[in-house]
């Protein structure tokens, strides 16, 4: 089974994606850490995010084992990963990559921006998670002053809905909802609700 999680910046659907993956003893993709990862590399040898060529050749090279470093999770790199994100041969040269990832056993969950609409088009399970702006920013903001980062919520804001525009309105796989997907409002839900409502809408059509 395929479980494919897509929605907004902070929306939450990084920690459902964990949380299912989980429960249903599946391996879980945080995707938007593929293209941090591209943004990162280009950062951290002071190139310009805008060099496409570059970003392919980055993309191509990806070592999964680094997905795990904390600095991907900043919001100058996410910032990042929306640019580069936006370049069609760099979406391109992590296809497959994604759709290895989904069809492994015993099952899996990918949670990113185009996962029900184009890298997992026949998932088995489409949630689209939404959340209020201020919500996710609030939330954003308390992750970041946890981790020691100094943060803003206004500024914060200000980011999520910028990097929004740009993955919604992107010519190649925008961020928008597949025709076949669940949404789920998680502006008013903690954890523990979010998690009970996804599995709500997984058994059902199970
Ligand atoms: O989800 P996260 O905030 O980590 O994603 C960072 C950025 O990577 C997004 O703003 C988006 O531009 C890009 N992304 C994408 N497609 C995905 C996942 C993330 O374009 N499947």
């Amino acid at each position: 089974m395929i479980i494919a999680i897509d929605g907004p910046a902070a929306s939450g659907k990084g920690t459902l994606g964990k949380r299912l993956a989980h429960h249903y003893g599946y391996r879980h993709l945080d995707t938007g850490v593929i293209y941090r990862a591209v943004a990162y590399a280009m950062m951290a040898q002071g190139a310009d995010l805008n060099d496409e060529a570059l970003a392919v050749a980055v993309a191509l090279e990806l070592d999964p084992e680094k997905f795990g470093n904390p600095i991907l999770k900043t919001q100058k790199v996410g910032e990042g990963a929306s640019v580069v994100s936006a370049f069609p041969r760099v979406r391109e040269a992590l296809v497959s990559f994604q759709r290895q990832f989904a069809a492994d056993p015993p099952g899996a969950v990918l949670d990113g921006r185009d996962i029900g609409t184009v890298i997992c088009p026949d998932a088995d399970v489409k949630i689209f998670v939404v959340a209020d702006p201020r919500v996710r920013a609030r939330r954003r903001t308390l992750e970041a002053r946890a981790r020691g980062e100094d943060a803003d919520e206004e500024a914060v804001l200000a980011d999520i809905l910028k990097r929004d525009e740009r993955d919604k309105n992107r010519a190649i796989a925008p961020l928008r909802p597949a025709a076949d997907a669940h949404t789920l409002d998680n502006s008013n839900l903690d954890i523990e609700a979010g998690v009970r409502a996804a599995i709500a809408i997984v058994e059902a059509v199970r």
